[in-house]
Parts: structure tokens; sequence; C-alpha cells
């Protein structure tokens, strides 16, 4: 008997294999959708079942507006996972939201355009309308929190979360609109991950990782990607002692 999947984690840049997962196997998923981003690993984790998709590819080779986002969170529903946490690389734009913060977002605001937006989004399909007032499931979100808490991590509670298009960072004029809009980060795979997980009735929590100032929060007149992958790099290693204390 296969043996249930406790959670699921979506890596985003940075993050394309899951460290110390053992007893792993791999699955191709063939989906109405097409194919996910590559192959989901199971494995065990801090004694429990975790399921690994990289968002990317495993050698980050999709652009954000390329991730058959709808494939993904089908192969990980269909393989049994119930919880997702979406780990997403963001700028900050706040000001105590710099480099390697972790934040756990409450909101979001969709900039995106063009991606495929909802499984109902094929000819014959069921029109439904979920209701995304609270875009990620308030319990995941709390338990993130509180495992962070339990790990020794510092992690903010809630932000708004801003998807852009990409692949291209924004201007400084781009994100000094999405400051007036409310936006507390910038991230180009947040959505419409996070309205697919709640279509297909999956809790959904996003972990953000600050890996720089937005354009024009910071000091610098030009972000490094240089820098990005240096910050992201050190906060990616938050991660797997967060979600260790979460599978407890
Ligand atoms: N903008 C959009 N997405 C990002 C950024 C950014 O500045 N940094 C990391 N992901």
């Amino acid at each position: 008997m296969t043996h249930p999947i406790d959670l699921a984690v979506i890596g985003g840049s940075g993050l394309y294999q899951f460290p110390g997962l053992t007893n792993t196997s791999r699955q191709r998923i063939d989906t109405p959708y097409g194919p996910a981003s590559g192959d989901v690993v199971t494995g065990d984790f801090a004694g429990r079942r975790i399921a690994f998709l990289a968002r990317h590819g495993e050698s980050h080779s999709l652009p954000p507006h390329r991730v058959n986002y709808r494939a993904n969170l089908w192969a990980l529903h269909h393989l049994g996972a119930r919880q997702v946490v979406g780990v997403n690389a963001v700028g900050g734009i706040r000001g105590d939201m710099g480099p390697r913060v972790i934040v756990v977002p409450d909101q979001v605001i969709d900039y995106t355009h063009g991606r495929f937006t909802s499984f109902c989004d094929v000819d014959g399909a069921e029109v439904r309308h979920i209701d995304f007032s609270e875009p990620y499931t308030a319990s995941l979100r709390l338990a993130l929190l509180d495992a962070a808490n339990k790990a020794g991590i510092a992690a903010i509670d809630g932000g708004c979360y801003g998807a852009t298009q990409g692949p291209r960072l924004e201007t400084r004029a781009e994100i000094a609109r999405m400051k007036r809009d409310g936006c507390d980060l910038v991230g180009m795979t947040g959505m419409p991950e996070a309205a697919l997980a709640r279509e297909l009735g999956l809790d959904y929590a996003c972990l953000a990782l600050v890996a720089n100032f937005a354009a024009g929060c910071g000091d610098e007149a030009e972000i490094s990607i240089e820098e990005i992958f240096a910050h992201l790099k050190a906060a990616t290693e938050a991660v797997p002692p967060i979600l260790a204390e979460l599978l407890k």
C-alpha cells in the first residue's frame, strides 16, 4: 500500500530538491492539463510522508509565466495531497521585509495575465466561483507561523503578496503603484497557484522568502540577480526546520 501524503511542498527558485528526504520515489503524473513541472518526488521527512515538486523544474527551466500551475496542483491532489505549502521567492516592498526575511502572507493581488487561472477554463467544465476573500487557508498559515516559532526562526505574520507576470523584475513605478495598492511583497509565482489550490479544495499557504528589496525599495540603484540567489540560498535553509515542526 502506498503511504498517504501528509504534506505537499512546491519549491520555488532556489529549492529544486527537498533536503533530507529519504525512501524516495519519483512519479511522472499525466494530467488532463498537460505535464507538471517535473516528477513529483515523494519521501519520508521528519517521520512523515511528503510530496515535493520543483515549480520551475529541477533545473529551473520554466519561467514563472510558463509554469503549468494547473498540472502541478492537479498532480499533487491526484497523489492524495490535501495540504500544500508553496515556497516562493519574493521581493520585499514593506520596509521590514528585507532580504532573508520570511513572511507568511495573508492576502494577494494578482497582476498576472495570460495564464490559465482556473480548472473551469476547459470546454464543458462546470463553472464555479470559489470564495477567495481569504486566499490562504487560515489554519495552515497559523500552523506554519507556529512551526517557525517552535523552530526558533523569525517569520512575519501577514502581508499582501502582489503577483506579477515576470520573468523580468518590475520598474520602480510599478512597485510604487503596487505599494499604493497595498502590496507588501512582490513575486511571480503566487498566482494562480493559490486560486487553483482552492478550486481543488486543497489547504494552501505560502512561505515567502525575501530575496531582495523590490525595485526602488532598497538602497541599490539596480537589483543584482547574484545577490537574489545568495539571499535565497540562505533563506531556504530555514524551510526544512520549519516544515519539520509543522509535521510534528
Ligand atoms: N520581483 C518579483 N519577483 C521576485 C523579486 C522581485 O523583486 N524577487 C524575487 N522574486
